[in-house]
């Protein structure tokens, strides 16, 4: 049997940085407020000439480099993003080009912040089944542009990046199960509610959120999520070496932690320095802990996310 192996990662974040003290000048918060509530202390933001492929091809080439590939190997590119440079043609095949590929399949998830662990997965299927040898999976988000910047329930949680992550088919393990499920029902939860309609905007262009709402069912489902992990893969909790979490909320990753019995060391936490960056977030978390030497190979890993629509998913890794 063919795994999907990792066998590079990247990570890329903009210069700029947004502290809690300069949001306080803008909003009707703290530093204090957001920092118990979120442990969010920074978060970075795109500058106003780059787009979600520049970030995503920093990340990419980071990844290309500690794979010691070059792109031209890739047989597939998919870019897990909310905020693609354009309507069309997908943010995947303006990278597919920005790297000088011209013939894997490339094409963009949109699962919002579940998104990594959706490109994850359907990555995995396609070099289990043969018909892919490399892929190229990125989070790749300029979150900070669907984002009120007068609206202090939303502002303040946000930021900006890109992290990647190389696949290789290997006859070691690698991925060894991914889950992934929606729930459409929640449509109106969190949500962008506009479209493109004759060139214009239909609609409202900023982040809705029923924040308590989406904090209580991500908490419960989070928690079913990795029991359900556990079981089909006949593991105890014992076995996870470390929980990489979507970064939204410090409060929603302990919980999930307390459930797995991890301790909290054994979690890759940025949710501090980078907020929430949707579909970045977690493969820039794993390119952290990978490049600081925390997370080693043969290490298991368990991934998980859930985001607007809702959906929520997660992947069993070794390392
Ligand atoms: O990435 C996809 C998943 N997204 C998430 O996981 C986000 C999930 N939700 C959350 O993380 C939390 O619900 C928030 C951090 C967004 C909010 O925390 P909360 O503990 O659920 O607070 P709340 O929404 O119940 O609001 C408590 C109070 C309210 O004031 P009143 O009504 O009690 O007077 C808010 O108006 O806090 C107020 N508030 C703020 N105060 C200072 C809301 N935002 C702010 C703010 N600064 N930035």
């Amino acid at each position: 049997m063919s795994y999907s192996r990792i066998i590079g990662t990247g990570g890329y974040l903009p210069d700029r940085i947004l502290t809690n003290a300069e949001l306080a000048t803008m909003v009707e918060t703290s530093d204090q407020w957001i920092v118990e509530r979120t442990g969010i202390r920074t978060r970075h933001l795109a500058a106003a000439d780059q787009g979600t492929c520049d970030l995503a091809e920093q990340a990419a080439r980071r990844a290309l480099e500690a794979a010691n590939l070059d792109a031209a190997e890739l047989d597939l590119i998919i870019v897990a993003t909310t905020t693609p440079d354009r309507i069309f043609p997908s943010t995947a095949c303006l990278l597919q080009e920005r790297l000088g590929n011209n013939h894997a399949a490339a094409f963009d998830v949109q699962a919002v912040c579940s998104g990594f662990i959706y490109g994850l997965s359907i990555a995995d299927k396609f070099i289990k089944t043969g018909s892919v040898k490399r892929a190229l999976v990125i989070g790749a988000e300029v979150f900070s542009r669907l984002v009120d910047w007068k609206d202090r329930n939303t502002c303040v949680l946000f930021g900006d990046g890109a992290g990647a992550v190389i696949l290789e088919a290997s006859s070691e393990p690698g991925i060894l199960s991914t889950s992934l499920h929606a729930d459409g029902s929640h449509k109106d939860k969190l949500t962008v509610p506009a479209t493109v309609r004759q060139g214009k905007l239909d609609g409202n262009g900023f982040t809705e959120m029923k924040g308590n709402e989406v904090f209580k069912f991500a908490v419960k489902i989070l928690g079913s999520l990795v029991e359900e992990v556990l079981t089909k893969n006949q593991l105890n909790t014992s076995d996870i070496d470390w929980l990489i979490p979507h970064q939204a909320n410090i409060r929603i990753i302990s919980a999930t932690a307390k459930k797995l019995n991890l301790p909290i060391e054994k979690v890759i936490l940025t949710v501090s320095e980078h907020g929430n960056t949707s579909a970045a977030s977690i493969p820039l978390a794993l390119d952290v802990g990978v490049r600081d030497g925390r997370i080693k190979r043969g290490d298991t890993m368990l991934l998980e996310a859930i985001g607007g629509g809702f959906t929520w998913g997660a992947a069993l890794i070794k390392l």
